[in-house]
């Protein structure tokens, strides 16, 4: 069994003193669940680099995971603005996001650049989540697959298989983020079926069954419970809706009685 990962992507949102209250409020909502959600799920917030330190020692005691937004590939050096793995996990960050489409399109982080990150994450023992999604253009035009395939082999090209087994994958539809159009639970089954089949070529059956690949773009409480009961997807990366404990509380409850 995949444990489901529900993954909160606080982008460059909340100050230290938010990023507190944040997780005070969420561990309020949770903490009596814990040993329920573990059951079957993992719970896991990205906040920005400097909102980690405060939101890390806010974590104490709970099982929520903490993550980082991005990573550098070398552990230190004369990279100005860079942050590196061996820095992060100082705080207890365990995974990172990686080639998130805000990366790749506003700051152009092109699929090489996405692979040596990865590769750094995987070196340093971290979980990356490496995310993949078209754009509208490419879907109106039926790229869909040839664009989220490539990117993903791109990716696992920098993942070796015998130390990549946690590997994330997120699906992020780029016409789904932060716009409120969600992808429907067939759209985005279908794109995470075929992630699944690569995943499978790469890592062979049981390990790329192993493989959590979460769908991200514009998830909130009301669509949360059809996208979850699709076979392949396994969780959720949540951008706006993981900025309030309420919402954020309420997918990670997703599918449970
Ligand atoms: P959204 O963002 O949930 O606000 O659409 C998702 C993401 O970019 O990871």
């Amino acid at each position: 069994m995949r444990k489901k990962l529900f993954a909160g992507n606080w982008k460059m949102n909340l100050t230290p003193l938010e990023g507190r209250t944040l997780i005070a409020a969420l561990r309020a909502q949770l903490d009596r669940d814990s040993a329920a959600l573990a059951a079957d799920r993992e719970v896991l917030v990205a906040p920005p680099f400097v909102t980690i330190p405060a939101v890390s020692q806010a974590l104490a005691g709970s099982s929520i995971l903490l993550g980082a937004q991005n990573v550098h590939f070398e552990s230190k050096g004369a990279f100005t603005g860079e942050v590196s793995a061996p820095m992060l996990k100082c705080f207890g960050v365990t995974h990172v996001i990686i080639g998130h489409s805000e990366r790749r399109h506003i700051f152009k982080e092109d699929d090489d650049l996405i692979a040596k990150r990865l590769a750094g994450a995987i070196a340093h023992q971290m979980t990356p989540i490496l995310c993949v999604g078209e754009t509208l253009e490419q879907r109106q035009q039926g790229e869909t697959m040839r664009v989220v395939l490539a990117q993903l082999q791109a990716g696992l090209a920098a993942a070796p298989t015998e130390r990549s087994a946690h590997l994330v994958v997120a699906y992020e539809p780029v016409w789904a983020i932060g716009t409120g159009h969600t992808a429907t639970p067939q759209q985005a089954q279908e794109v995470h079926a075929a992630i699944r089949v690569a995943l499978r070529d790469h890592f062979g059956k049981e390990q790329g069954d192993r493989v959590r690949i979460l769908y991200g773009g514009s998830v909130t409480p009301d669509n949360i419970d059809s996208l979850i009961a699709q076979p392949d997807i396994d969780g959720a990366l949540v951008g706006g809706a993981s900025l309030k404990a309420e919402s954020f509380a309420r997918i990670v409850r997703a599918g449970m009685a």
